[in-house]
């Protein structure tokens, strides 16, 4: 498989591929949610509906190209946040990112989500490992990583310091390894049957 499904249902969640059309709903999230983001998405200083569709249609060419694959999180059609895979850790690696509305934060929705994005990322052909980088300040986004079971493998200074106001400029790597999954959602599942 070299490419992920288009709409992928985790829970109560339904994660699809952003839509360039999507310009509208995805501003008005990012417009509610600026203050909860500001803090550690740089993006933010240049947040604004232009700003949005050059986001979308970026999308839309790395799915094309298969260098990344962004979804909109939705619950019950509502759009909570965004996140997605990238192919920006090197050969066999995606990274994962997302981020959620504030009025939907606190309830694992977060975790859920980037489940989703760990077992359909690790299905791709070549993908034996999905990351998470944050940075060492955004505990709340290292937890998630956590959650999931992921292992942190790095600390690095990023050598452009800060970027966004709430950095500290320390980027904390996890990983998940096809192998540790397999063994934990066989697990999860053991739990379940019992
Ligand atoms: C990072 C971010 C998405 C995490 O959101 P979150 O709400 O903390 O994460 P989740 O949706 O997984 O929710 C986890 C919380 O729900 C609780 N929770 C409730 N039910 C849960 C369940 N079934 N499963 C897991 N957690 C559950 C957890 O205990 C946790 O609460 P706590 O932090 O008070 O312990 C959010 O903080 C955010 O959007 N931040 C701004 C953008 C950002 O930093 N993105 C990452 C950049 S690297």
């Amino acid at each position: 498989m070299n490419e992920p499904a288009e709409v992928l249902i985790s829970g109560e969640l339904e994660l699809r591929r952003w839509r360039t059309g999507d310009v509208d709903v995805l501003d008005r999230t990012i417009h509610e949610s600026l203050d909860h983001l500001a803090p550690w998405m740089p993006w933010t200083v240049n947040a604004g509906r232009r700003h949005t569709a050059e986001f979308l249609s970026r999308s839309h060419e790395e799915w094309e190209t298969g260098q990344g694959f962004g979804y909109a999180i939705t619950s019950q059609t509502v759009v909570i946040g965004s996140c997605g895979l990238w192919r920006r850790i090197g050969p066999g690696g995606l990274d994962i990112g997302y981020w959620l509305h504030p009025g939907w934060g606190g309830r694992g929705l977060a975790t859920q989500a980037a489940a989703a994005l760990v077992g359909q990322g690790l299905r791709l052909t070549g993908v034996d490992h999905v990351e998470i980088h944050h940075d060492a300040a955004n505990s709340a986004s290292g937890a998630v990583a956590r959650r999931l079971g992921f292992t942190e493998v790095e600390r690095v200074p990023v050598p452009e310091g800060p970027e966004a106001p709430g950095q500290v400029g320390i980027d904390v790597a996890w990983r998940m390894t096809a192998e540790q999954w397999t063994t934990r959602t066989a697990r999860e599942h053991g739990r379940r049957v019992i």
